[in-house]
């Protein structure tokens, strides 16, 4: 097993449509450790929502989902029934996604929606789970929380919405939380409030979080270590520091350059490098940003690139066979 709270080995999750197959994911590795703020960046249909969701093991039937390891905590996640793994969701696991809607019950009360998990996983009374959710109602910041627990997902806003999905995905502590997206539909003043509570609650509770977003100034006010995905596949992983000061992989420099400052209030949107992203029904042998690379050369089109460390132990490592020639002649990484 894995002395990381959650490791991902060469994991593959393809989905069987009319017309072919889709590699939405193509092998990558990812490891979280306890405490730890994780962001995965990347554009759209790169593949991060279905690595997440491969993870936890929510992907339609049409899926199939292979990985040399994939555990958390301790237990192989490859081999837990459904029902262990919709026991470890809620509970272990926390999850906060872009719409709450899509996981608020429109015909359930608020207070009903943080109590269950409680009473399913915790075994709190009906007593203790109102007294519980009253408290994370408040730590989320909303007000009159006794009242509030009577009223239905339609009567909140969109922000309080999202505050109430970190309260259920909080209330039983969890030791990993993913959250996928969970301020795009949001306004600017709300969305800094929303990463801002995140990050209290990891610091409260020393939850790992796993954010994933397309917008890398979210990334550079929250995370501090970045995985940016291109094509289905991992370009570059490292600390948020490695990513944006020293980053190796034309994709990275690319979505970099694509926002004027990054950093600021967090909220600069990327816009698109020219091209667009490789079909994964069809994906390219090599590196799949070949296609959109300033760099490319003979080989990216031909072999897919390792990921390759800029410096022994350095945690800051890139898929680039530029990176790969630098390694072997010695030379320090591009950047
Ligand atoms: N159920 C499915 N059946 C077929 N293809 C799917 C399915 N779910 C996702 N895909 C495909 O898998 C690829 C990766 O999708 P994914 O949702 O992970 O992207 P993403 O990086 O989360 O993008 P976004 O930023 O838009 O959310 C896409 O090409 C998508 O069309
Ligand atoms: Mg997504």
């Amino acid at each position: 097993m894995s002395g990381h709270l959650l490791e991902i080995r060469n994991l593959r999750t393809a989905f069987a449509i009319a017309g072919g197959v889709v590699r939405a994911v193509r092998g990558i590795d990812i490891f979280a450790d306890k405490g730890e703020f994780l962001g995965v960046v990347g554009e759209s249909g790169c593949g991060k929502s279905v690595t997440m969701l491969s993870v936890m093991r929510l992907l339609s039937e049409n899926a199939s989902v292979k990985a040399d390891l994939l555990s958390f905590d301790g237990m192989d996640l490859l081999r837990q029934s459904p029902k262990k793994m919709r026991m470890l969701l809620g509970d272990k696991i926390g999850m906060i996604f872009q719409d709450p809607m899509t996981n608020l019950d429109p015909l359930y009360t608020i207070g009903n929606q943080i109590m269950e998990p409680l009473k399913l996983h915790r075994k709190m009374t009906s007593r203790e789970a109102r007294k519980r959710a009253v408290e994370m109602l408040d730590l989320v910041g909303i007000s009159s929380p006794e009242q509030r627990l009577k009223q239905y997902p339609h009567e909140f806003s969109g922000g309080m919405r999202q505050r109430v999905m970190i309260a259920i995905a909080m209330s039983c502590n969890p030791k990993l939380l993913i959250a996928d997206e969970p301020t795009t539909a949001l306004d600017v003043t709300i969305q800094a409030q929303i990463l801002e509570l995140m990050k209290d609650m990891q610091d409260k509770f020393a939850t790992a979080t796993l954010l994933i977003t397309h917008d890398l100034g979210v990334i550079a006010s929250t995370c501090s270590r970045v995985i940016v995905m291109y094509g289905g596949l991992i370009m570059e992983s490292g600390s948020t520091e490695d990513i944006f000061y020293r980053p190796e992989h034309p994709y990275t420099i690319g979505l970099l350059s694509s926002i004027s400052d990054v950093g600021d209030t967090g909220r600069k949107k990327l816009t698109p490098i020219p091209g667009s992203p490789p079909d994964l029904m069809n994906p390219p042998a090599g590196c799949p940003f070949t296609a959109r690379c300033d760099s490319a050369m003979r080989i990216c089109a031909k072999a897919r690139p390792q990921m390759t460390e800029t410096g022994p132990g350095s945690g800051h490592g890139a898929a680039c066979w530029l990176s790969e020639a630098g390694a072997a002649t010695g030379k320090a990484g591009r950047g």
